[in-house]
């Protein structure tokens, strides 16, 4: 199978030029449509240029920039919100660029969810019928489509709160209820553009937990923006990072603050601690035959450093070190900690 087939989300040279009409923008040639200035000139704004990835199934994938950087004119293409000027987009092997009006309704239902920073419940509805209205419309029955938003009302938290409405809610409970309407029709790929920006950051804190926490048993194929370094962090498999338009690095927490590319994602990260971004995985080594695993503590092979300093410091001795699966795969040493924390490594 190739890697469009096989990936949930793909884009190949995905540009968005408003301003131009897809015939104005074909007509210049390679060195026109890479020129910024002589873009601008004309009055354009390239706010998609020349998008390359693939997202893989349950991969969570976070795109970061500077306000204006294109984050949510990209997750507008790659929806089809907005149509790209050119390029691909495929999604889960269907090309979303050549699907019909029809098509494309039939697609976003079946593999689509979104849910933004300020989103509308539905004031003079309650919360059950406010989760259950994306089914509604779609015309699955009463009994089954309130079955479901039960479900997901106690997925995220909020069981008992059925017949509340929307303005009985805290910020960070009405965003809760937006993620359980994104969640109804139980999409593949779900679209977060800055889900949690408006919160403060102890609930903040706590919806993103909440969010890797249903990830876990979801597995969807997550599209998430944020402003946030430490909340991409904390929740992404990579980052994308997008500077004018453009990305301008995607890696791994750990690639990005440890080989940035250039001086904007340099600028990005600086501040990261090592620690956080390392993670337990890559400092494990082979079990030595002299540790007793039975009385050892333990930590997780997907944990960050930061996270099992102090277990791992304070025990002295290495430490046994299990994958998220609960498999013993080998063991931390106390030295090795200490050079992350002392930024030797
Ligand atoms: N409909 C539009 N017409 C013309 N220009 C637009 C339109 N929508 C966005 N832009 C421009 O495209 C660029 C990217 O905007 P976009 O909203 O994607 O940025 P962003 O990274 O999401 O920013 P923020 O972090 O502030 O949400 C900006 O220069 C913006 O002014
Ligand atoms: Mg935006």
């Amino acid at each position: 199978m190739s890697e469009v087939m096989s990936a949930m989300l793909s884009c190949k040279h995905l540009w968005k030029v408003f301003g131009a009409t897809d015939k104005e923008f074909a007509s210049l040639s390679e060195d026109e449509k890479n020129n910024a200035e002589a873009l601008k000139a004309r009055g354009w704004v390239a706010a998609v240029r020349d998008a390359n990835f693939d997202i893989q199934r349950g991969e969570v994938f976070v795109i970061m920039g500077l306000s204006g950087s294109g984050k949510s004119t990209m997750v507008r293409c790659l929806s089809r919100l907005i149509e790209p000027t050119t390029g691909s987009v495929f999604i889960d092997g269907q090309n979303l660029l050549k699907a019909n009006s029809k098509e494309l309704i039939a697609l976003r239902r079946r593999l689509m969810s979104m849910v933004f920073q300020h989103f509308a419940l539905l004031p003079n509805r309650n919360l059950l019928t406010n989760i259950a209205f994306p089914l509604e419309i779609h015309g699955v029955a009463r009994t089954e489509r309130e079955a479901r938003a039960r479900e997901l009302i106690d997925l995220v938290g909020l069981s008992g709160r059925e017949e509340h409405y929307p303005n009985e809610l805290s910020g960070g409970q009405q965003q809760r209820v937006g993620i359980a309407r994104s969640l109804a029709s139980d999409p593949a790929v779900w679209f977060l553009d800055e889900p949690f920006s408006a919160l403060d950051p102890l609930i903040r804190a706590d919806l993103q937990d909440e969010l890797l926490k249903l990830q876990t048993q979801l597995q969807k194929t997550i599209i998430f923006i944020t402003h946030d370094l430490d909340e991409a962090i904390k929740i992404a498999d990579r980052i994308a990072i997008m500077q004018d338009g453009e990305i301008v690095q995607i890696g791994t927490p750990d690639e990005l603050v440890l080989q940035p590319k250039t001086d904007y994602v340099k600028r990005f990260v600086r501040d990261v601690p090592i620690a956080k971004v390392i993670k337990v995985k890559s400092l494990t080594s082979p079990l030595a035959h002299n540790i007793d695993i039975v009385h050892s503590p333990y930590v997780n092979s997907e944990q960050s450093v930061e996270e099992i300093a102090k277990i791992v410091i304070g025990n002295q001795k290495p430490v046994v070190v299990q994958n998220p699966t609960g498999e013993v795969i080998g063991m931390v040493k106390p030295e090795a900690v200490a050079e992350v924390l002392a930024g030797i490594r």
